[in-house]
C-alpha cells in the first residue's frame, strides 16, 4: 500500500500565522504537523510516500522533509496542487503515483496516535473510513448510520447543520484504485471543491464502503483551537513518556525550567 498526504491549501483559517509558511508546517508542541501524519503511516509500515502542496511556501516543505530518510521514508515523492480545488482533487494528482496500487490517504493537518498497521495489513479493497466521536460533529464529514442496523452506513454527510451522529469522518481513509474512477465522476460542490466526501459517498452506492472506529486520541488542526488542543495533547503526550523512561546514565534529575518572558 502507498502512502498520500494532502498539505495543499491556503490555509486562511490561521492567517496571519500561514502568511509566514505552510500550514502543515506549523509547531504542533515540538514538531512540525506534518511530522505526524507522517509517522501514523511510517509506523503501519508504509514508507512510499508524496506529499501534495501548494500555494506560495511549497518550497519549504524541502528544507524541512528533505528526501525523508530521518523519518524513515524510503521513498518520499511531492506534487503540486495548482489551486485549492479540494481533497479529492488533491488526492487526483496522485494517481500516478499509486500506479495501480492500493493508497492510505491522511491529511496533513490531522494528528493521531493510533495505530492503524492491522487496518493497513488486513484491507482487502472498497475504501475503509475511521471514525471519531467528537462533541462537534457539524465541523466534519458525518456519518448517517441505519437505524435498522447501526453498522451500516447509509450516508455522509459533509459539515451538516444537523449531524445525525456524534461521529466525524477523520482524515484518515484507506481506498483500492477505484477510487481514482470516482474522482473523475465528481462536480464541484457549493464551495467549488472535489469533495472526499462525494467519493466516499460513492463507495457506499457500490456497497464497498467499511467503517472502524480510530483506536486512540485524533485531532485535526485547522483553527486556532485545534492547532491548541492538539499542541496541549502532545505536550503532555511528551511528559508523560519523558516521566517513564529511565534517566540515561549521567542525567540529572533536576527539571530544566524555561523563563517566562519579562522574567
Ligand atoms: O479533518 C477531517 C475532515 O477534513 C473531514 O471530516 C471532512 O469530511 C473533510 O472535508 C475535511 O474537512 P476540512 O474542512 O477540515 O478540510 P480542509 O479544507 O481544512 O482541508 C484539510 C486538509 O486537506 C488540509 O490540511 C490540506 C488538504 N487539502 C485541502 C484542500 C481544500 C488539500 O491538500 N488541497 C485542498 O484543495
Amino acid at each position: 500500500m502507498k502512502g498520500v498526504i494532502l498539505a495543499g491549501g491556503l490555509g486562511s483559517r490561521l492567517y496571519p500565522l500561514t502568511h509566514a509558511t505552510n500550514k502543515h508546517l506549523l509547531p504542533i508542541y515540538d514538531q512540525p504537523m506534518i511530522y505526524y501524519p507522517i509517522s501514523t503511516l511510517v509506523n503501519a509500515g508504509i514508507d512510499d510516500i508524496v506529499i501534495v502542496t501548494g500555494g506560495p511556501h511549497a518550497g519549504h516543505f524541502l528544507r524541512v522533509l528533505k528526501n525523508g530518510k530521518h523519518l524513515g521514508i524510503r521513498h518520499l515523492e511531492y506534487a503540486y496542487q495548482e489551486n485549492e480545488g479540494g481533497i479529492a482533487e488533491a488526492l487526483s494528482l496522485c494517481q500516478e503515483f499509486a500506479a495501480g496500487d492500493d493508497v492510505c490517504v491522511i491529511l496533513g493537518d490531522n494528528t493521531t496516535d493510533a495505530d492503524i498497521s492491522r487496518d493497513v495489513r488486513d484491507f482487502s479493497g472498497g475504501a475503509l473510513l475511521f471514525l471519531a466521536r467528537v462533541p462537534d460533529p457539524e465541523r466534519f464529514g458525518c456519518p448517517v448510520f441505519d437505524p435498522d442496523d447501526q453498522a451500516t452506513i447509509l450516508e455522509i454527510e459533509e459539515k451538516p447543520v444537523s449531524p445525525k451522529s456524534p461521529y466525524a469522518v477523520t482524515g484518515l481513509y484507506l481506498y483500492d484504485n477505484r477510487v481514482f474512477d470516482y474522482i473523475d465522476r465528481l462536480t464541484p460542490s457549493d464551495r467549488g471543491e472535489l469533495e472526499i466526501t462525494d467519493v466516499n459517498n460513492w463507495y457506499i452506492r457500490d456497497g464497498s464502503l467499511h467503517w472502524t472506529e480510530l483506536n486512540g486520541y485524533w485531532s485535526d488542526a485547522g483553527t486556532f483551537e485545534s492547532l491548541y488542543r492538539a499542541g496541549r495533547f502532545w505536550a503532555e503526550r511528551r511528559t508523560r513518556e519523558a516521566d517513564q523512561s529511565p534517566a540515561p546514565a549521567g542525567w540529572s534529575a533536576e527539571r530544566i525550567t524555561y523563563p517566562v518572558s519579562g522574567q
